[in-house]
């Protein structure tokens, strides 16, 4: 995709939530739904430092931010010649855009870690200047956080149009989410809409879990039921392109996504 910088700026929708509810899954069914309903290129950006976006899309990494940093820091050290002159800057933003993993529909951008030991802020801070960059030659940019509330102090991006906080189907996973909800408030990020969704429901525990997330002042887009269909794809290690339209998941998460006034 050749990058032009227009003036609109992205939707973006961001995900949150305890390990294992279901983020990444979710975020690449959001992925597929953008580009199925919308038919508009999407920017996936997978900020979680333990990459597995990728696979749900069923694409390969070839580079991440993370040892992109590395190579351009082993180029200062080196004093090595730069590609034509230019500045460690451009030098940079050049890489970043060479390591943009494109796909039909969708391009997507790693953070990865750095390697060795060391701090993933820098890697951080750099997602989210480039998703903030490139916010403006995508109509949608989906991305994928990793568990916790961390990534939330951190800011993976700036403005987030829309966060869905995803939880299992555990009194835990509620009460995370609400914790989350409340840092939200208390850090007072840029968020226009949040919203829960409560996956992999099995049973008829979707009432109580639903009531117990309203009172903790959470608003419910939804309930995904647990489906083997996306069980059995991800140990095949399957792309969620290839689930069936009429799979329980992938429709339960495009009527919840259909309520939630993506432009
Ligand atoms: N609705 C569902 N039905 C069946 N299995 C599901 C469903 N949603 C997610 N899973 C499975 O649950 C596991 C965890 O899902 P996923 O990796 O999306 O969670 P996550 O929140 O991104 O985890 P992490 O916190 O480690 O990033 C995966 O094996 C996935 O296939
Ligand atoms: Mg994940």
């Amino acid at each position: 995709m050749i990058l032009v910088y227009n003036k609109f700026m992205a939707f973006v929708i961001a995900f949150a939530g305890k390990g294992g509810t279901g983020k990444t899954t979710v975020a690449g069914l959001t992925v597929r739904y953008i580009i199925e309903k919308r038919k508009m290129p999407v920017l996936a950006v997978d900020a979680d430092s333990n990459n597995c976006l990728n696979g749900v899309l069923g694409v390969d990494v070839h580079a991440t931010i993370g040892n992109l940093r590395e190579e351009s820091l082993q180029t200062i050290r080196s004093g090595a010649e730069r590609p034509g002159g230019m500045s460690m800057e451009q030098l940079f933003d050049y890489q970043v855009q060479q390591s943009l993993i494109e796909s039909k529909g969708f391009d997507l951008i790693v953070m990865g870690r750095p390697e060795g030991p060391g701090c993933y802020c820098a890697a951080n801070n750099i997602i989210r200047k480039y998703t903030d960059k490139l916010s403006a030659t995508y109509p949608y940019v989906v991305i994928d956080n990793e568990a916790g509330m961390e990534h939330l102090s951190r800011r993976t991006t700036n403005k987030v149009n829309l966060l869905l906080i995803v939880s299992d189907p555990a009194v835990r996973g509620i009460q995370t989410a609400a914790r989350i909800n409340g840092l939200v408030d208390e850090l007072q990020l840029e968020i226009d809409t949040r919203v829960l969704i409560i996956n992999r429901i099995s049973g008829d525990e979707g009432g109580g879990l639903k009531n117990l997330a309203e009172e903790s002042g959470l608003r419910v887009a939804g309930l995904i039921p647990q489906d083997t269909l996306i069980f059995s794809s991800d140990l095949q290690g399957k792309p969620i392109f290839q689930l069936p339209h009429d799979s329980k998941a992938v429709k339960a998460a495009f009527s919840i996504l259909d309520s939630l006034d993506i432009p």
